[in-house]
């Protein structure tokens, strides 16, 4: 696990559209995992303002997102699909129709998340994936509780993360769906790279837990821990409560640039 400590928290969206650009110069018909959320939009905003420049192309590429609500109606300002397209595919190159999302409308939720783990698998796997992190430990909306081997299913979310969510509903908690459809832990894991961003000491106790406590369902994050690719992305608020800060510091300091992610 690589811990990258930035200073200034606005380079965090650099460094997650070098790792995803890296990703792509390498195989331009790489499949992106996208995340929502208040944490990958500097990512996004990297990334449009390549492709924008002429300097990056994501138009080979494919997409999955990570979760969406239950219950919100097609083309609701929330509805990850449609912050996913507002946020990135209308600002890239990428085709849309190439840009998968779970459907949180599905009647047959089962058979719908089955499906879209073999679309997963058809396209090849997950080359990169992004990930926040929720102030309860959750990656995707597996929340505490969470099989660390799960596949996409639904979910209940917990109050913290309707709480901490309002924010997009104008404060209004009884707007926040109470359930969600998500890749599992172990969908996740299948990914070659994470690349988690977390931004502010609002998550600095679940950062703690996903670099430095014990591999456990109560904090699902720290199952990245048995992954062998991740780089996770703080500032120094999230990275508040960390013993070995020094050392991560020092260590990614030492590491040649082809190294660095
Ligand atoms: C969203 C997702 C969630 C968020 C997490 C952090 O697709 O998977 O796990 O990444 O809730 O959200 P922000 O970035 O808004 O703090």
């Amino acid at each position: 696990m690589e811990v990258v400590i930035l200073d200034d928290a606005a380079q965090a969206g650099v460094i997650g559209a070098d790792v995803m650009e890296q990703h792509v110069r390498a195989n331009p018909q790489a499949v992106l995992g996208l995340a929502t959320g208040s944490s990958p939009l500097g990512v996004y905003r990297s990334l449009a303002d390549r492709v924008e420049a002429g300097t990056l192309s994501l138009a080979g590429c494919k997409a999955f997102l990570l979760d969406e609500y239950v219950g919100l109606p097609a083309g609701h300002p929330e509805a990850y699909r449609t912050v996913i397209d507002r946020e990135f595919v209308e600002l890239v190159d990428i085709d849309p129709a190439n840009v998968q999302g779970l459907d949180g409308l599905a009647e047959d939720v089962p058979a719908m998340c089955a499906a879209y783990e073999q679309a997963i698998k058809d396209a090849g796997g997950v080359d990169v994936q992004l990930l926040g992190i929720g102030t309860d430990g959750h990656i995707a909306f597996n929340e505490p509780g969470s099989s660390l081997a799960s596949r996409t299913r639904s979910k209940a979310l917990h109050r913290q993360t309707r709480e901490d969510n309002a924010r997009f509903f104008d404060g209004d908690l009884d707007a926040v769906p109470t359930r969600c459809v998500t890749q599992g832990i172990g969908t996740i894991m299948d990914a070659r790279h994470l690349v988690l961003i977390a931004l502010g000491e609002g998550k600095a106790e679940a950062v703690r837990e996903l670099i430095e406590g014990p591999v456990s369902a109560l904090w699902p994050a720290t199952a990245l821990q048995l992954h062998p690719h991740v780089t996770v992305v703080v500032d120094t608020g999230a990275a508040s409560l960390l013993r070995f800060a020094d050392y991560y510091r020092e260590s990614y300091a030492a590491k040649p640039e082809w190294q660095k992610y």
